[in-house]
């Protein structure tokens, strides 16, 4: 099919050119005295992503999953009772894990399209006056559903009753795309991996950690291995790793961390929230409904739209594929055929977020769904001219 395939999935996501280039090179020696050069400052770049002054950060290759493993593995031990949710497809994989690694797992079933239980935490870690939980975990960005959650208001139901409970934070969908504050929201261990707000392919797990959980991995009684913390500082402390580093992959991270300092954090979050806008104007305007089923849920990396009773969600992604050479986002699991996502993180702008909603929309009416050609586009257009933010824009 003529034209490049138009990648809307909320991951991978879009890779910049320059990050691209970045890791068309020569492979280069892992071992060199040059080789911490590279290293070294990735380590305190990702730190500046996760806003950890205070802790380290792991770079692991592997995807976000391993990441999961290396956090609960390196700080938890066997038996240990642990706090967590599930309304998606990724908060239920996080809570297979930790019952297959041995936790003893209190696993809060929400519908899907909430998100983390505030006051479900709160009354359980108030409730526990023995402080027998010893960590509590957030999917902060369900990526099944397109669903936020407030880490913040967990760190204040724990700080609220005293619980000294480790905060895992699930930021695979998240970290680099939207607000996240690892030392002011006191998380100990948050998860994320390359492919999305980092802009790289996938094969980068990274591993934020605080003091506290690194205290906590001394005493940890689980068995690790290949994820071992202790073996990883061993040789980052000087710029090396304990097994072969992807070195391309590293590569392109340098360049994608120059991205993103360049553009700016507060910037990326910005224009992420505008082009989430634009698709939640958009879907409205279809007068179709997103997953999250409250504003307060509302993600601005993935958006998960309802399809209506009677439309098969497998074949939109199908037809847009085939026809448009269009990737949109499938419905997994509990929500598999029901819904569709679009992703809008990442190396993104207005009118690639167009495109999207314009692939939707002529999939949307082939598949039989009554919509208003152009409703959906239109509908975001007015949201982006009234969030421009350039003069030029402005004035016109
Ligand atoms: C929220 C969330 N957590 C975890 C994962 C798993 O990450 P990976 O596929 O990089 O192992 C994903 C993947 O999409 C995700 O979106």
């Amino acid at each position: 099919m003529p034209g490049y395939n138009h990648l809307f999935i909320p991951g991978p996501t879009n890779i910049p050119e320059q990050v691209r280039q970045a890791m068309n090179l020569p492979m280069e020696d892992m071992r060199s005295p040059r080789y911490p050069e590279l290293t070294l400052p990735l380590f305190a770049d990702v730190r500046r992503v996760f806003k950890n002054q205070n802790g380290r950060v792991f770079i692991y290759p592997s995807s976000g999953t391993g990441a999961w493993e290396a956090a609960m593995t390196n700080v938890l031990s066997p038996g240990d009772n642990v706090l967590m949710s599930r309304f998606g497809q990724f908060s239920h994989l996080w809570v297979d894990m930790a019952e297959r690694l041995g936790f003893v797992v209190d696993c809060l079933d929400m519908e899907w399209g909430t998100g983390v239980p505030i006051e479900l935490y709160a009354e359980r870690l108030a409730a526990d006056k023995e402080h027998k939980i010893k960590a509590v975990f957030v999917t902060h960005n369900e990526t099944a559903t397109g669903v936020t959650s407030d880490v913040a208001a967990v760190r204040a139901a724990l700080d609220a009753c005293g619980h000294p409970a480790l905060l895992f934070v699930d930021g695979v969908s998240s970290i680099g795309s939207i607000e996240f504050r690892q030392d002011e929201w006191g998380v100990d261990c948050a998860v994320s991996g390359s492919q999305k707000g980092f802009m790289l392919p996938a094969g980068l797990g990274f591993l934020s950690v605080s003091q506290k959980a690194l205290e906590a991995a001394k005493i940890s009684r689980h068995v690790r291995c290949y994820f071992s913390f202790e073996d990883m500082i061993k040789t980052n402390d000087t710029g090396y790793f304990p097994y072969t580093p992807p070195t391309q992959l590293l590569r392109g991270l340098r360049a994608s961390l120059d991205l993103i300092f360049e553009e700016g954090l507060d910037s990326i979050f910005a224009r992420h929230h505008r082009l989430a806008n634009g698709v939640r104007a958009a879907v409205s305007a279809w007068g179709l409904r997103l997953c999250a089923t409250e504003p307060k849920w509302h993600s601005d990396t993935v958006s998960a739209i309802r399809l209506p009773e009677g439309i098969d969600g497998a074949e939109v992604i199908r037809h847009a594929y085939r026809t448009y050479n269009t990737s949109l986002g499938s419905g997994l699991s509990q929500v598999a055929g029901k819904v569709f996502r679009i992703g809008h993180l990442g190396s993104l702008n207005e009118v690639m977020v167009l495109g999207a909603l314009s692939a939707a929309e002529l999939t949307l009416l082939d598949c039989g769904v009554k919509i208003e050609p152009g409703s959906g586009v239109g509908a975001a257009i007015e949201r982006f001219r009234s969030a421009a933010t350039t003069p030029a824009a402005k004035a016109a």
